[in-house]
């Protein structure tokens, strides 16, 4: 094997095989707050994804570590680590796809909402970044409030002029891993047989937004389906709604979910990359913006293509449970948009 490999000069079998540059094209992704809580596992698991070519990481302070650490595992992309306002540009410019899980998390007895002023100027700011060094780029926010970063990232673009509806993600996926993971659970002790082995296929769409009683879990339309009472429904949707804070909780004062999160953010950012590689029938739910409801933004399935957002999917048929969940959440998930818009444009 060793005459074989060398009859094609400075080309090792590993790289022909596995991620030779003919088999996945080029793709640069950022995560900025790479040195956070959850900046650092999904680092890792981006580092994993054979999707990626290069991985710039991103951190006000932190990340040439986090960045050296990474680079040493043996998979395809080049890791470089920007540390300092100074050095953004670097990380951004050419970036296919921007995770952001930069900000501060929620303590005990927080809400979503509590974060509000520091990480809106955060997200102001990177995404001024964004709109003058990857203005194509797919952002994809994590940094919460996600009701309300989105919005402040559509109107610092749409200022920038480079706002393009398609390439602006509120990451909810960990809405949607928590609801499969609750729903696989309940429903395993109501499915004969094998349910546990199926977990991996488990779907749940989760709509709406991302706090509180503004995610809305659709178990009506979970699949594989399970004979669920209304009360076990009820008590998926609250956990599911309550998922983040039975962590913030759980880790007393230390902050809030970062490896399932990690796990999440690196699920979507890979929908993603398949996405602009042209992929076919790639669909994750996301905060975008929305016509499927009278709100400017919305969660709901979406289609993902080589431009980002091909098709925002409806609702389908809701379950009367799930119609009053709808209208209950409008209001305050309207409100956290506004003030998200105010923000951007008073500041
Ligand atoms: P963390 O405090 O561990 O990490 C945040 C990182 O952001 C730190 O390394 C910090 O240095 C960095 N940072 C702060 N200002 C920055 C700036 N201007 N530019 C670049 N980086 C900056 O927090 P953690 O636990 O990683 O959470 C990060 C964010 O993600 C929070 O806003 C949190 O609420 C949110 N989150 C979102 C979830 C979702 O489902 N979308 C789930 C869990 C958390």
């Amino acid at each position: 094997s060793i005459v074989r490999r060398s009859s094609v000069p400075g080309v090792s079998s590993v790289s022909r095989r596995g991620f030779a540059s003919g088999s996945a094209p080029e793709r640069k992704v950022a995560v900025l707050g790479a040195a956070g809580g959850i900046g650092q596992p999904l680092s890792l698991l981006m580092k994993l994804n054979p999707l990626v070519s290069r991985l710039a990481l991103y951190d006000i302070a932190g990340t040439p570590g986090v960045a050296a650490d990474v680079s040493h595992i043996n998979t395809r992309s080049e890791v470089a680590g920007f540390a300092g306002e100074e050095q953004l540009g670097q990380a951004l410019e050419g970036a296919d796809v921007v995770i952001i899980p930069a900000g501060v998390p929620r303590k005990p007895g927080m809400t979503r909402d509590d974060l509000f002023n520091i990480n809106a100027g955060i997200v102001k700011s990177l995404c001024t970044a964004i709109a003058k060094y990857c203005p194509h780029a797919l952002v994809n926010m994590i940094s919460n409030p996600v009701n309300s970063t989105v919005p402040i990232a559509a109107e610092v673009f749409k200022k920038a002029g480079t706002y393009d509806e398609k390439r602006l993600f509120g990451v909810t996926t960990l809405d949607v891993v928590r609801a499969k993971t609750f729903y696989a659970g309940k429903a395993r002790a109501n499915v004969a047989g094998t349910f546990l082995c199926l977990l991996p296929e488990v779907n749940v769409p989760v709509v709406g937004g991302h706090a509180g009683i503004t995610i809305l879990p659709l178990f009506s339309q979970a699949t594989p389906t399970a004979n669920l009472s209304d009360e076990e429904i009820e008590a998926l949707t609250k956990r599911t709604q309550d998922g983040g804070t039975e962590v913030v909780e759980a880790k007393a004062g230390k902050g809030s979910a970062t490896l399932s999160m990690a796990y999440a953010g690196a699920i979507f950012a890979d929908a993603c990359l398949k996405g602009l590689n042209g992929v076919p029938d790639v669909v994750e739910c996301s905060f975008v913006q929305s016509n499927v409801t009278e709100l400017p933004f919305f969660a709901s399935k979406v289609r993902l293509g080589k431009n980002g957002v091909e098709e925002v999917l409806g609702l389908g048929q809701l379950t009367d449970y799930e119609k009053k969940g709808l209208e209950a959440l409008k209001p305050e998930l309207l409100s956290s948009i506004e003030k998200g818009i105010k923000f951007a444009n008073a500041n």
